[in-house]
């Protein structure tokens, strides 16, 4: 449990320039957005500096001398800096937000290509939500740092400067006094920070665990209730929820004691502006405007300073998020492409495997010297125990995972040399669950290909025998289908993917039939699916009915990842081997139950 949340806990310097480098690449096509913004910066940050400055003019000048005229005009500046300051602000906001969605977006589209084309070797090992986090919270930090972060560290840093520039122009000794306590702040920023990114952490590790407790909750809450699990499983969730309370309470104990603490010392700059400066006031070497002056600028001050503070957090947590897709982005588990491929045009649909080995992991073969030939429109069924390895056969035929020895030929062609859309063009894949997507029937049939119309859609559910209970359904093929296909029995999402398998005219078809059992009318209806579904194409399938076990032109025994035996139903069962003892014990009660 622990490891596997390592991954999300990385949060370590708050600047890398490796990094940084990298993320700069991003931001490169808008780099006249962002020339934009730091412009726009330099420029709004003056401006709310200004003011102090405009109304010390007006006390000392105009109010001293009793001048009405001046003040107005003075009083109009103000005005017309104030409404300036918010027309440039709306500017700099929009773009550096664009700025920040355009760079996301593409990061997104860059990732999801490469999550796409990552072998299912990788989604093996991964748990779902780790990819799924990588494509948007940590997208979505690196938004927040494009957008408010780095632009606006600008923004901050000017005003510190410009509000420098004036008071020092105006004071020196006053400006050394106010900022005589900037030391104490910068230490107790440094330390609350320091204190801040551990409790983060923690913090991190804890919602990462509720998440994906509640994501595996959620998704068995069946079994929960059926088990009556419910107390237990409350346990360990209260459990993981204190955890999480108590890592958000530490980090706002930081919190509660800096934020007052820094009002204290801004309080405390006002006090010593008003002591020292109002002294210089009374002997007359400083003027009741500039003391105003002061004043404001130190309520200024604060605000910059602490926002820099949070934008170490910013900077840190985008750059931990960055590691993190870099990493994802950087991971190399394809299946590889040939250098020259060879093409697949038009095929019979001769199918050879040759001294076959393959396994999942390291040398752990599920697959040990398998061969057999399969001849254009021949079905072969393959029959064996669970984890026989049957499966594994057509997962590597399709070069979901590539094999470690020996070779597949598709009409004598190497499927390595072949790019793995144009081998999977010509193999239809219908597997043991069934897999639905949000959208309609009808979506789900053609899987959005355009080149299959509304007609052959109809068409192919007619052959297999879905039509009826398509057509029964409210909107018939235009039927939403929810999450996955809830609202469909076992036996119709089976038929909906034959649809689907035949929609795409395949000369090749792999069918893992489902084990599951389905009501006697269905269980006819998919029998006859499944004779339409063989008729003129090369057809490998993995079989759980008698049925098609016996109607196969040739059948092929796995016994712990090896062929054991080859023959027809006849030839087998005359061996009296493995075939015979499964036809025994498996088989035979399908054929009384349906003479019966
Ligand atoms: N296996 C694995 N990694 C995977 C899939 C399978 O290590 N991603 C292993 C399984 O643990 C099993 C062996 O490979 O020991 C063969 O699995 P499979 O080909 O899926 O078995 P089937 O014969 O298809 O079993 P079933 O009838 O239950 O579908
Ligand atoms: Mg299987």
């Amino acid at each position: 449990m622990a490891d596997e949340f390592r991954d999300d806990e990385i949060l370590g310097k708050a600047y890398d320039s490796k990094l940084m480098k990298r993320l700069l690449k991003y931001v490169k096509p808008y780099r006249k957005y962002v020339l934009l913004a730091i412009l726009l910066n330099i420029f709004v940050a003056a401006l709310p500096t200004v003011r102090p400055y405009l109304i010390k003019i007006g006390i000392d000048i105009y109010i001293a001398n009793k001048d009405y005229h001046g003040l107005l005009i003075i009083c109009s500046i103000l005005l017309g800096v104030l409404i300036l300051q918010s027309v440039v602000q709306y500017y700099l906001a929009y773009y550096t937000e664009l700025m920040g969605q355009k760079i996301i977006f593409d990061l997104r589209v860059q990732l999801f290509t490469h999550v796409q084309k990552l072998a299912l070797k990788y989604f093996d090992k991964t748990p779902i939500g780790r990819t799924v986090t990588r494509v948007t919270n940590d997208v979505e930090t690196l938004n927040e740092m494009f957008s408010s972060g780095i632009v606006s560290v600008f923004s901050d840093v000017f005003v510190i400067i410009w509000i420098f520039v004036f008071m020092f122009t105006m004071s020196w000794d006053l400006s050394l006094v106010t900022l005589s306590v900037v030391p104490i702040l910068f230490y107790a920023t440094f330390l609350f920070r320091k204190k801040v990114r551990e409790s983060y952490r923690g913090i991190r590790k804890h919602l990462a665990r509720l998440n994906s407790y509640m994501q595996e909750h959620i998704t068995g809450m069946n079994v929960v209730q059926i088990f009556g699990k419910e107390k237990d499983e409350f346990k360990k969730f209260s459990e993981i929820n204190r955890n999480y309370r108590t890592a958000n309470i530490k980090s706002i104990l930081y919190y509660a004691v800096f934020f007052p603490f820094v009002e204290f010392l801004s309080a405390l700059s006002v006090a010593l502006i008003i002591w020292y400066g109002g002294g210089e006031v009374i002997q007359s070497s400083l003027t009741i405007g500039v003391l105003f002056a002061f004043l404001q600028y130190t309520e200024m001050f604060w605000r910059p300073v602490r926002d820099l503070s949070d934008k170490y957090n910013i900077l840190q947590s985008a750059m931990a998020s960055s590691e993190r897709i870099f990493k994802l982005l950087d991971d190399q588990t394809f299946v590889n492409e040939p250098q020259q491929p060879k093409t697949l045009q038009k095929i019979t649909g001769e199918i050879e495997f040759k001294n076959v080995w393959f396994a999942y992991n390291g040398d752990d073969y599920v697959l040990k010297n398998i061969s057999f030939k399969i001849n254009p429109g021949q079905t072969v069924a393959i029959v064996g125990a669970t984890g026989a390895g049957k499966t594994s056969i057509i997962n590597i035929l399709s070069r979901f995972y590539d094999i470690q020895k020996g070779s597949i030929l598709i009409d004598g062609v190497d499927i390595r040399d072949v790019n793995k859309r144009e081998l999977r063009k010509h193999i239809a894949t219908v597997l043991q669950d069934v897999y639905l997507f949000s959208g309609t029937i009808k979506s789900n049939i053609s899987l959005g290909n355009k080149d299959i119309t509304e007609k052959q859609i109809i068409e192919a559910a007619k052959t297999v025998g879905a039509d009826k209970f398509i057509s029964s359904l409210p909107n018939g093929y235009d039927e939403e289908v929810k999450e996955k296909g809830a609202t469909l029995s076992v036996g119709q999402k089976q038929l909906i993917s034959f649809a689907r398998a035949l929609a795409y005219k395949p000369q090749i078809l792999i069918l893992d039939e489902a084990t599951s059992s389905v009501d006697t009318e269905t269980e006819i209806l998919i029998q006859r699916a499944i004779e339409k579904l063989l008729v003129g194409r090369t057809s490998i399938v993995i079989a759980h009915r008698l049925s098609t076990v016996q109607n196969a032109d040739k059948i092929i025994v796995m016994h712990k990842g090896e062929v054991r035996e080859t023959g027809t139903h006849q030839e087998l069962l005359a061996q009296k081997g493995i075939y015979y003892r499964l036809y025994q014990l498996q088989y035979k009660d399908q054929e009384i139950v349906k003479t019966a």
